[in-house]
């Protein structure tokens, strides 16, 4: 029995889908501890999204460390916090018109999500809230009962005050009957206090939701006094080719969660942006011990400053998002009695292959293949890829070629000629 196996619980889930024991990384490139090299499509869960140990960050962090700048400061005025801010403000939220304000929370995007939760109760006066099938917003008990891609697999039963509604990626007159209905009637005697929903959803498949329908929850929101809060935990900090999923509709949301590749290298940070307005909080009324990891400021700011001045690494994203999307059409094109479907916007992509056992296999054997991807979506039918943004062009053809190799090994036809290339 490996040590692993015998001091670690049982809950333990990604060792058992890659059992290689990781020691270095780079880059898109894990390395385990034979030197055997990885390509990494899975991005710590949309954490490492530029990148291992992204060179310019980690001299950052370096730096930090060496001269002995504060690590953690609870919620004080810092100096790398002040950099932080002034940059967000500056790159990220004025020029998109967000006149919002910064809430740091505990470090996980869980926390986050509680935090929003809470503040929408207060807002709106009412705790019942809406929300969308296939959605997740992390496991502790409140987020975890609001999370309906865990339906089935969650310790955590649904509470009562919850509505899910049915994802709509092309906006038909029922889903606004629905969502007018929910807002109307409530849930179980509550009334409605907010719409949560990620605005592109990650283990619910990859799958944006149509913007216009985005349009009309702001509408209906608004109607109705209920807070939207977007979930951009795992599609945001630039995934799909904008900073926020969200961008290019009219959802305007009222609180945006934000967490995972926020710090750039991969450190724990999380926060709530919330319109300036709708910031009733008391002082220390949402507290967290883990609110000032001034390392991750510091790098966070770095990271924006580096790939957020101008326009290219998100055009970037964008055209390898398009990359990746037509080599899964590709392999879609091999196998079409199966009906496969292919998902994503910017790089969060999926090929739905309507089958769990299929998708297990093939992530199976794409790590045969020294690839690492992971499946997600209803009953993880959907093969997911979440390559870091910094994914050099070779990396991702690379990566690409072994996924559908993985896909010819496990189907019986022969490897499709990647259109992509
Ligand atoms: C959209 C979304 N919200 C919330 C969370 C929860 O974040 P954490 O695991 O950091 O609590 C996740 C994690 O995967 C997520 O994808």
């Amino acid at each position: 029995m490996n040590p692993f196996e015998q001091f670690e619980s049982n809950v333990r889930y990604y060792s058992r889908r890659w059992p290689a024991i990781f020691s270095y990384s780079q880059g898109s490139v894990i390395t385990d501890e034979d030197g055997k090299e990885y390509l990494d499509f899975f991005a710590g869960a949309g954490v490492l999204g530029y990148g291992h140990n992204n060179p310019e960050l980690v001299e950052v962090a370096i730096e930090h460390l060496r001269s002995g700048k504060l690590l953690h400061s609870l919620d004080t005025f810092t100096t790398q916090k002040r950099a932080f801010l002034e940059t967000l403000e500056a790159l990220i939220l004025k020029p998109r018109g967000l006149d919002m304000v910064v809430q740091t929370v505990g470090p996980t995007g869980a926390t986050a999500v509680e935090a929003a939760l809470q503040l929408a109760q207060r807002l709106s006066e009412n705790r019942a809230v809406i929300g969308y099938e296939g959605s997740y917003h992390g496991m502790s008990y409140r987020a975890a009962s609001i999370s309906a891609s865990m339906a089935g697999r969650q310790v955590v039963a649904h509470v009562g005050d919850f509505v899910a509604l049915p994802f709509v990626d092309r906006m038909t007159e029922r889903d606004v009957e629905l969502l007018d209905a929910a807002l109307r009637q409530g849930v179980k005697g509550e009334k409605i206090g907010a719409i949560i929903l990620e605005p592109t959803q990650g283990e619910g498949g990859a799958r944006p939701f149509d913007p216009e329908y985005l349009a009309v929850v702001r509408q209906k929101a608004t109607e109705y006094g209920v807070i939207v809060i977007a979930d951009e935990i795992q599609a945001g900090v630039g995934r799909t080719g904008s900073f926020f999923s969200f961008e290019g509709s009219k959802l305007d949301p009222d609180i945006i969660c934000v967490s995972k590749a926020i710090s750039g290298l991969g450190l724990p940070m999380a926060l709530n942006l919330i319109r300036r307005s709708l910031d009733t909080w008391n002082a220390g009324e949402f507290s967290g011990t883990f609110r000032g990891n001034n390392l991750a400021f510091a790098t966070s700011a770095r990271m924006m400053e580096m790939y957020w001045r101008d326009e290219s690494f998100a055009t970037a994203t964008k055209a390898k998002g398009l990359t990746v999307r037509s080599a899964l059409q590709s392999i879609a094109d091999c196998y079409p009695e199966l009906d496969f479907d292919v998902r994503g916007n910017g790089l969060l992509c999926g090929l739905n292959v309507k089958d769990t056992q299929l998708a297990d296999q093939v992530t199976r054997a794409a790590f045969d293949r020294q690839l690492i991807v992971e499946t997600c979506g209803a009953g993880d039918t959907v093969v997911k890829l979440l390559a870091p943004m910094t994914t050099t062009s070779e990396q991702l053809h690379d990566g690409l070629e072994r996924l559908s190799e993985a896909f010819a090994a496990t189907l019986p036809v022969k490897s499709p000629a990647l259109s992509a290339r």
